[in-house]
């Protein structure tokens, strides 16, 4: 099989606009940049996993409307299918609303997923060659928790390796755990899943154990700019951040993840695929913007050799 990934996920249109810092409730900044651009976690990290080195299968859904042009075009520049992209009758296609603080590179989001969170027995039917014809599958929690469960049923039954950024957080159910090859929260979905509150490193060793027990073996929980934690059974251990300006960190997360994954299938190791991640997800945020910042093949190789080996 090789270098293959089929990414479940969702594909939502980003609205983006930056001001020099967030506005509190209630108060109207002026901004300085906006556009609308493709977007989604799932969108997001098969575009990084694909510029990084994956034979990327996307499975998505998006509504009958002018932004459903945007995910084809999207993907369709990027080399990967659009066979999988199915059209909503009832719901339109999602969209985020982004908010980006020039000070700080940090953002706020709202995602109102419409299609991706309609997906349908029916189509999860229809993909099940595709969902099932990779080693990897990498999902996250944009889409409606029935299809997501019914996914991961599906590729645990063939023993595909299933990667699980569980963004947005929402409770999962107990007999998930056990199905998941690797799980990938940062510190606050962490906590969600674990109930631990993570004021410090002992906490992140705490909440993984926690994972440990649930019955998942491999766990990653990244830290942002403190970098990420890995816990499987042959190791424990702290991953740098690589140094970069920062500009944006919105998709950030999913830069890390689809680096990571698209380690994985191209033969590296847990260790490995984490720290080939953290490249992929330290240089998305030195441009603005999620997918569109996805670091190219040329970037990553370029920082790995100047910087690794
Ligand atoms: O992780 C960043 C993504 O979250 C954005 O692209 C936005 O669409 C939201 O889904």
């Amino acid at each position: 099989m090789g270098k293959g990934v089929t990414v479940f996920g969702s594909f939502v249109t980003d609205l983006m606009a930056r001001s020099n810092t967030l506005p509190e409730p209630g108060e109207t900044v002026m901004g300085n940049f906006f556009k609308i651009s493709p977007g989604g976690k799932g969108s997001n990290q098969a575009i990084a996993a694909k510029r990084a080195g994956a034979d990327v299968d996307i499975v998505t859904k998006v509504g009958r409307d002018q932004f459903q042009k945007l995910a084809f075009e999207s993907f369709g520049n990027e080399g990967i299918s659009t066979e999988f992209i199915f059209l909503d009758d009832d719901k339109s296609t999602g969209i985020a609303l982004i908010l980006v603080a020039e000070d700080t590179g940090q953002n706020i989001i709202t995602v109102v997923p419409g299609a991706s969170y309609n997906i349908k027995e029916s189509d999860i039917e229809k993909a099940k060659e595709i969902i099932l014809k990779n080693d990897y599958i990498l999902l996250q929690l944009e889409n409606n928790l029935d299809a997501t469960m019914k996914v991961i049923e599906l590729a645990h039954e063939r023993s595909i390796k299933i990667v699980l950024n569980p963004a947005p957080v929402v409770p999962l159910p107990e007999e998930l755990y056990k199905k998941i090859y690797v799980i990938t929260p940062n510190e606050s979905e962490a906590e969600r899943l674990t109930g631990i509150k993570i004021k410090n490193e002992d906490d992140i060793k705490k909440a993984c154990e926690v994972f440990h027990k649930k019955g998942l073996d491999n766990v990653i929980i990244t830290l942002g700019e403190k970098g990420a934690y890995l816990s499987t059974p042959e190791t424990k251990r702290w991953l740098e951040p690589i140094e970069v300006d920062v500009v944006d960190t919105t998709g950030a997360g999913d830069a890390f993840n689809g680096g990571f994954v698209a380690g994985l299938a191209n033969g590296m190791s847990i260790i490995e695929a984490c720290e080939y991640g953290m490249i992929v997800g330290g240089l998305s945020v030195t441009k603005m913007g999620t997918s569109i910042s996805m670091p190219t093949m040329l970037e990553i190789q370029e920082y790995i050799t100047s910087n690794v080996e």
